[in-house]
């Protein structure tokens, strides 16, 4: 090897190994937007929180893009922001939730290479949380899981580490305990060492940091700051824990099967510092990433040793509606990217240069002269990108297609005007491509159904039919809740009464069901085909 292809690669390595690109999974309500801004507090990205408001607090987020989410005061597309703490660079991909839950949420994930799952600790493992976590066991994401609110009555921690294992099947490792919860919330015992750090407030809402006092279990007994009910109680859980709890190994987490558990408020901070300290000790730096090569053959792509590559997982569109550009969102996945590259697009077989590449750190925009991988970069898509698009330096090899997940509302679309189909045609394709929706095609192909995870994505559907290709469509909803891949012949497939089965963009076959009752009837019914959640 030349030396200063080592030289590079040297330093390549080094960035890389800092990176930790991670993904918030969270039902709403339970404290990611808190947690991210104290993220945020802890890195010095910002030195007193309260600046980072979401639409609760009113003020229109940077990543508002669109007059009906400006009409509406939400944000309706996820966006990633970087920071430093410590030795590592932090990328934040944000997961939105709330009605603005679609298949970007999903996609982004896929971006990821750790979740953090934020579960409240009133209300244990909830509805949104599980779908997300499923998405990260699909893809073999390894998650770490922030038990909040500790500040406020909540349920015992011991039943709230048997939920997660049971509700999501992976085995739970306490890292941290708690002392004391509710108002008597006093701190965390680091189980490893036995030390505990007891907080104390420091400014009303956790707007700056929280005081921290580092002693032993026998210490604070004698310093008589906690009751001694709490403490006896402490004492108990850890002996518990220590007989039944499971033991924590780091290859166990990176490899999915057990989850690491940390307590905290993230309104008071107390806990977020050390959580912050375990999290880029504990989660995964950019690995290798499976790819097609064009040959057929399966490989892996190094982040170190393969020249500059990534692949569009979200595309976000322009703000002006005159203008059809958007943003294509880019995961760095090898290489070192630099601004005003030229590139190969795989799928157009073509070069591109990667000019006025930006990200956002802390909601600036701000332009990127160098990314590397776990990087996430956004780049000007004058309607050449579409979702799953991968680019390289090298060429020769394709990411594999992102997976598409189980929508959850169907509906039938048609152009008011019979007379614009060729223009109702041409949206339905291109937001197809852009992945704002599914479209299933019936049987006898003679009608269109979207299909989504989430009521806004047809509203966006609606909203740049009408904007950007001049297009007044009906939507009729289907009763339908949820789907599944059917693999096996179609032909001895018996459907239960009032499904149906479609195609899929890619020629899959697709069995729409009125209700999760009917999906596990049509498994039973069916023991020789296959009914996949993810395709
Ligand atoms: P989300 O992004 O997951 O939807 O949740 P978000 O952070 O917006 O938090 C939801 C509510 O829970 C907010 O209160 C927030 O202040 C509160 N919260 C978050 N973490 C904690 C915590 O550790 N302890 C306590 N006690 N509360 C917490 P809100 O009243 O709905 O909104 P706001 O007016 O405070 O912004």
């Amino acid at each position: 090897m030349a030396l200063d292809t080592a030289l590079h690669q040297g330093e390549l390595a080094a960035a890389t190994a800092k990176r930790r690109t991670f993904a918030i999974i969270s039902h709403p309500d339970a404290g990611k937007t808190t947690l991210t801004e104290k993220l945020l507090l802890y890195s010095g990205m910002i030195r007193t929180a309260g600046m980072v408001r979401g639409r609760k607090g009113g003020k229109v987020a940077a990543s508002d893009w669109m007059g009906m989410e400006q009409e509406r005061g939400i944000s309706i597309t996820a966006s990633a922001m970087q920071f430093p703490y410590k030795h590592a660079i932090i990328n934040l991909l944000d997961t939105p939730g709330h009605q603005d839950f679609s298949e970007d949420t999903y996609r982004t994930l896929t971006a990821a290479d750790s979740a953090i799952m934020v579960i409240d600790a009133a209300k244990g493992v909830e509805a949104q949380t599980r779908k997300l976590f499923a998405v990260c066991r699909f893809r073999r994401i390894p998650v770490l899981t922030l038990i909040n609110k500790m500040d406020l009555p909540g349920r015992p921690p011991l039943d709230l580490m048997t939920e997660v294992e049971q509700a999501l099947d992976i085995h739970a490792s306490a890292i941290n305990w708690p002392v004391g919860s509710g108002s008597e919330f006093a701190g965390i015992v680091n189980r490893a060492d036995g030390r505990v750090k007891l907080f104390s407030k420091s400014a009303p809402g956790g707007a700056t940091k929280a005081a921290v006092a580092d002693l032993t279990l026998e210490e604070l007994q004698h310093s008589g700051r906690v009751h001694e009910e709490v403490l006896a109680q402490v004492r108990h859980d850890l002996e518990l824990l220590d007989i039944a709890g499971n033991p924590f190994a780091r290859e166990e987490f990176l490899a999915g099967a057990v989850t690491p558990v940390f307590f905290a408020s993230a309104l008071t901070n107390f806990g977020i510092e050390n959580f912050l300290d375990a999290f880029v000790t504990l989660a995964p730096q950019p690995s290798a990433r499976p790819a097609d090569g064009v040959d057929g053959s399966e490989l892996l792509v190094d982040p170190i040793t393969t020249p500059f590559s990534a692949y569009v997982f979200k595309l976000q569109a322009n703000m002006n509606p005159k203008h059809r550009d958007s943003t294509a969102f880019l995961r760095v996945c090898s290489g070192r990217f630099e601004r005003d590259m030229v590139v190969k697009h795989h799928r157009l077989d073509r070069e591109v240069r990667l000019s006025r590449p930006h990200s956002l750190v802390a909601q600036e925009r701000s332009t990127v002269e160098e990314a590397y991988p776990g990087d996430i970069i956004g780049i000007i898509n004058p309607g050449i990108f579409a979702i799953g698009d991968t680019i390289s330096l090298a060429g020769g090899f394709n990411f594999k297609p992102l997976p598409q997940f189980q929508p959850e509302i169907f509906a039938r679309i048609r152009p008011t005007d019979v007379g614009k189909r060729k223009a109702f045609d041409k949206g339905m394709g291109q937001m197809a491509q852009e992945g704002t929706v599914q479209i299933l095609r019936s049987p006898n192909e003679m009608e269109s159904l979207v299909a989504a995870v989430g009521r806004l994505q047809f509203d966006v559907l609606q909203y740049r039919l009408r904007h950007e290709y001049r297009v007044e469509t009906v939507l009729e909803p289907l009763s339908f809740t949820c789907s599944a891949w059917l693999e096996g012949d179609v032909a001895t497939f018996k459907a239960p009464t009032e499904s149906i089965v479609v195609k899929d963009q890619r020629d899959r076959l697709v069995v729409l069901f009125t209700d999760q009752r009917m999906k596990a009837l049509a498994r039973e019914r069916n023991p020789s085909h296959t009914l996949r959640d993810m395709g």
